[in-house]
């Protein structure tokens, strides 16, 4: 357990109890692979800890936000974005455990607005929100980040077009990060991001025919 986490567990046992239950109902309803799996909400939350503590945000609510955020994915309802799936889940489990609707209304903004893609775009207006979509994108931008586009091509049946595509993306989305921790870390990745997509370019090969 990290020092951060350490910090929020003194707040009081309850709240101990309330981000364990969420933990655990992040691991039961996180998608068994490697690309948006339970891991990846532990990372999030790492991230979602370091920026928020960095940054003065309620730790609670980002740590709830960052388990809870993708427990909606292969669960929507037709035409809805996991986001909101996410959200609405995470209400009623929350409603459940006896949590005051105003702290809900904190985790359900944070975790409607954490998407980047351009359809879904809620932006962020709470400090903590900020923080979750920070942390969000911080796991894309990384060693794993790059590994997760393969995992992603491979879970969707794409190819190196969809892998370079979603790499040069990666790399813009390094200019967007909302809080000046989150931008400080990101900062750091986008050698390696850049790197990657140049000898990506270089080793990629037309196939012959197409
Ligand atoms: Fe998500
Ligand atoms: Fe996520």
């Amino acid at each position: 357990m990290s020092e951060l986490k350490g910090d929020l567990y003194m707040v009081s046992s309850s709240f101990d109890n309330l981000i364990l239950k969420c933990r655990e109902y992040s691991k039961q309803m996180a998608p068994k692979n490697l690309h948006h799996g339970f891991e990846h909400c532990l990372r999030v939350s790492k991230y979602a800890l370091e920026i928020g503590k960095r940054e003065n945000a309620d730790l609670l609510i980002v740590d709830m936000s960052s388990y809870l955020h993708d427990i909606g994915r292969g669960r929507e309802e037709k035409g809805e974005y996991h986001t909101i799936t996410s959200s609405r889940l995470a209400a009623s489990f929350l409603r459940k455990s006896g949590l005051p609707e105003a702290e809900i209304e904190k985790v359900v903004h944070s975790i409607k607005s954490h998407s980047r893609k351009k359809p879904h775009r809620n932006p962020p207006q709470t400090l903590e929100a900020k923080v979750l979509y920070d942390a969000d994108g911080l796991d894309m931008i990384g060693a794993v980040g790059i590994l997760r586009i393969a995992l992603s091509a491979s879970l969707r049946g794409e190819g190196w077009d969809y892998v370079l595509k979603k790499t040069r993306w990666r790399l813009s989305i390094i200019d967007d990060f909302l809080t000046a921790s989150g931008r400080s870390l990101a900062k750091e990745r986008r050698k390696l991001v850049s790197d990657f997509l140049h000898q990506l370019i270089h080793e990629l090969v037309e196939i012959p025919g197409h």
